[in-house]
């Protein structure tokens, strides 16, 4: 990592990787869901930090393409979780003027699930403060791909020349294309991976690889992170004097 001193503006766009849950709970001595259950409740504070650190898009990645692998009882534990937390929050996006996103294919996701999902996208549309983007069931390669297959389906239709396909077309086919690339992506409990999160969009991104289990993250060391993030000299390959 490059740092100069500068001190330029915060992350507009921070993404995090909340991992830990689970030896967060067997630290405890309890089961993983009891961890997932801590992290929901850090999902709230770290969003209500946003307006004051001035970060407008917060991307947050709840369930991955790869996480069907877990136990059944996880997975349901899980997707319980996300039915209720949407439920239990989506009047507080509203009142908090929080616009409500999901990323991800929806295709293997309960049809309640869609539907809360769908009313929460719903009824923040017109909120115009923090962009809370939660990715479910989301995998940056299946997001690749997906976009990949409507891109070809409207060059065969004669909706676009391939001679005109450049970097600037993808984008406008992921599940992100309204939203900014993201500055800065954070993932806590000291694994240094990215674990197939938004493969295309951090392509420049700063990264924070954090030894803190998710639930145990707080708002302080959000904007510890989002401070050192402004010293960081970004060059997107080019040279600086
Ligand atoms: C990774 O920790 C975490 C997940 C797969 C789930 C993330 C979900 C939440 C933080 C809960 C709520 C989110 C919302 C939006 C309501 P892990 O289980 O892989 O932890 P481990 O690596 O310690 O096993």
């Amino acid at each position: 990592m490059a740092q100069t001193g500068r001190n330029g503006p915060g992350p507009r766009h921070v993404a995090i990787i909340m991992d830990g849950n689970g030896r967060w709970a067997t630290q405890r001595g309890r089961p993983r869901l009891f961890g997932h259950h801590a992290g929901a409740r850090r999902v709230r504070e770290i969003v209500e930090a946003c307006p004051a650190l001035n970060v407008d898009y917060l991307t947050i990645f709840a369930f991955s393409t790869e996480n069907w692998k877990r136990t059944q009882v996880e997975v349901a534990g899980l997707m319980s979780l996300f039915r209720r937390y949407i439920f239990k929050e989506m009047q507080d996006f509203v009142k908090e003027n929080v616009r409500v996103r999901f990323i991800g294919d929806r295709v293997k996701l309960d049809r309640k699930l869609i539907g809360l999902m769908d009313e929460a996208e719903a009824m923040t549309a017109h909120c115009t403060g923090t962009n809370l983007t939660i990715a479910l069931n989301y995998g940056g390669r299946d997001e690749v791909a997906r976009a990949t297959k409507r891109l070809a389906e409207d060059a065969a239709k004669g909706r676009l020349k391939p001679e005109a396909v450049d970097e600037e077309t993808l984008p406008k086919y992921l599940d992100t294309c309204v939203l900014p690339d993201p500055d800065l992506v954070i993932r806590t409990s000291g694994e240094a991976r990215i674990s197939n999160f938004l493969l295309w969009q951090s392509a420049y991104s700063e990264y924070e690889f954090i030894d803190t289990l998710w639930p145990d993250f707080t708002a302080e060391e959000f904007a510890r992170l989002t401070g050192s993030y402004g010293l960081r000299d970004r060059r997107y390959g080019a040279v600086t004097a």
